[in-house]
C-alpha cells in the first residue's frame, strides 16, 4: 500500500507503569521544560499501568485524545511538546503486516488519535500522569519509528509531559537527576538497580480514595514554590543528602534505613504542603490512621517492620521487607479497616506488589 490514498490507519499500543517516589519531587525551577528544584528517587509500580493506543491516518483532521474513554483536549503544551519532540525524530516506517510505508517527511503533516486507559485511579495521587505520559511518549516513538540518540532522551521527553513520567521509563529503583543544564538535556532518569536486586521487598498499595484530587500536582507545587520557605530549605539542605542515603539503602537492601528515609521524606513533603499558602491537604483521616499503624508497630518492635509513603493524594504505598512481615502488615490493616461484607478479599493476596481497597 502506498501513501497516496486516505484510506489507511496505522496503530500502535504500549503499556507503561506508574511509580511511587520515595524521595519526592515537588517544585520546578523551569515550568515549561519541567526542570525540578531537587533530584528524586522512585520505585516502579508494575501493577499500576497505563495502556495507550496511538493511531495515525491521513483522514484525521486534528490531534485528539480519549482518556479512560472520555475525550479530553490535546491542546495543552504538555501533549503538544511530547508529540512535537517525537515527531521531529520520526523516521521512515514500514508496517510489516500491510507493507504500508510512511516516509519520514510525511509525519509532520499527519494528525494522531490517542486513546489511553489507566488500570488504577486517575489524578488521585498514584502517579497517573507518570504512567500516562511515559506511555504516550513510548507509544508515539514506536508508531513513528523514533529512536533515542542518547540514553535517556525519551525520559527527557516524557518529563516535558509530567516530571514524574521521566522515571516511569525504567523498572525497579530509579533516580531522576535534577541536572544542571538550562536545556534540560541532563535532567533525566536512570535506573539505580533493577527490581530483582531486592526480590524480598513487598509493596502494598492501599487505595483509600479513587476520587480526583482537588489540587493537581502541577498547581500544588507551583503554589508551594511561591509560598513555602520549608520547600526551599528542603530542596537545598535536606534532599541532596537523602538522595545519597537512599541510594545506599537500596544498594545495600537496608530495610531499616529505607523505611526511615521513605517515611521521613513523605512526611516532609506533606509538611511543605501544609507550609504552602493557602495550605494543601492531600492526606485524609484514613491516611493518617495508616501512618499511625506503621509508626506504632515500628516503635513496638524497636526496628522498622514496614514503611509508608503518600504522593499528592490520600492513597498509601506501603513497603514490607518480606512476605512474612507483609502478611502481618496486611492483617493489621484489615483489623483497622475490616473489609465490607461484599468485598472481594481474594484480591488481598501477597504478591511482590499487592493492591487493596480500604
Ligand atoms: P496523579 O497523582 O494521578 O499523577 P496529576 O495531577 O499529577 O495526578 O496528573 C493527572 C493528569 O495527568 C490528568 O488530569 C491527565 O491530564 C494526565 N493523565 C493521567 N493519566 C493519563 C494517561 N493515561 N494518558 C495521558 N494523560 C494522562
Ligand atoms: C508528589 O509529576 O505529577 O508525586 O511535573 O507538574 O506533572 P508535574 O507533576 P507530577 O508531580 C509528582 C509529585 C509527587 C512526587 C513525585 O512523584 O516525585
Ligand atoms: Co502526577
Amino acid at each position: 500500500m502506498g501513501i497516496g490514498g486516505n484510506d489507511w490507519v496505522l496503530m500502535k499500543t504500549a503499556r507503561a507503569p506508574s511509580n511511587i517516589a520515595v524521595i519526592k519531587y515537588w517544585g520546578k525551577r523551569d515550568e515549561k521544560l519541567i526542570l525540578p528544584i531537587n533530584s528524586s528517587i522512585s520505585v516502579t509500580l508494575d501493577y499500576l499501568f497505563a495502556t495507550t493506543t496511538v493511531a495515525v491516518s491521513p483522514s484525521f483532521t486534528s490531534n485528539r485524545l480519549w482518556l479512560n474513554g472520555k475525550e479530553v483536549s490535546m491542546e495543552s503544551e504538555r501533549y503538544k511538546n511530547c508529540l512535537q519532540q517525537i515527531r521531529s525524530r520520526a523516521t521512515d516506517v514500514v508496517d510489516e503486516k500491510t507493507g504500508l510505508v510512511v516516509k519520514k517527511e510525511a509525519w509532520k503533516d499527519l494528525y494522531v488519535h490517542v486513546s489511553s486507559r489507566n488500570n488504577f485511579p486517575t489524578a488521585a495521587g498514584l502517579a497517573s500522569s507518570a504512567a500516562g505520559f511515559a506511555c504516550l511518549v513510548y507509544a508515539l516513538a514506536h508508531l513513528m519509528g523514533a529512536k533515542e540518540t542518547y540514553e535517556g532522551e525519551f525520559s527527557a521527553i516524557a518529563r516535558l509531559g509530567s516530571g514524574s513520567a521521566c522515571r516511569s521509563l525504567y523498572g525497579g529503583f530509579v533516580k531522576w537527576n535534577m541536572g544542571k543544564e538550562d536545556s534540560g538535556s541532563d535532567s533525566i532518569a536512570t535506573q539505580i538497580v533493577e527490581k530483582d536486586h531486592w526480590k524480598d521487598l513487598v509493596i502494598i498499595i492501599a487505595v483509600v480514595s479513587s476520587r480526583q484530587k482537588e489540587t493537581s500536582s502541577t498547581a500544588g507545587m507551583q503554589t508551594s514554590v511561591k509560598t513555602s520557605p520549608l520547600l526551599h530549605h528542603r530542596a537545598k539542605a535536606i534532599v541532596p543528602k537523602r538522595i545519597e542515603q537512599m541510594e545506599e539503602a537500596i544498594l545495600n537492601r537496608d530495610f531499616p534505613a529505607f523505611s526511615k528515609l521513605t517515611c521521613a521524606d513523605s512526611n516532609q513533603f506533606h509538611a511543605t504542603c501544609l507550609d504552602t499558602s493557602p495550605p494543601i491537604f492531600y492526606m485524609n483521616d484514613t491516611s493518617r490512621r495508616l501512618i499511625g499503624l506503621v509508626e506504632k508497630w515500628n516503635a513496638q518492635e524497636g526496628t522498622p517492620q514496614a514503611a509508608y509513603t503518600f504522593d499528592a493524594g490520600p492513597n498509601a504505598v506501603l513497603f514490607a521487607p518480606n512476605n512474612e512481615v507483609a502478611k502481618s502488615l496486611l492483617q493489621r490493616i484489615l483489623y483497622l479497616f475490616p473489609p465490607a461484607a461484599d468485598a472481594d478479599i481474594s484480591k488481598y493476596v501477597i504478591g511482590d506488589q499487592s493492591i487493596m481497597e480500604l
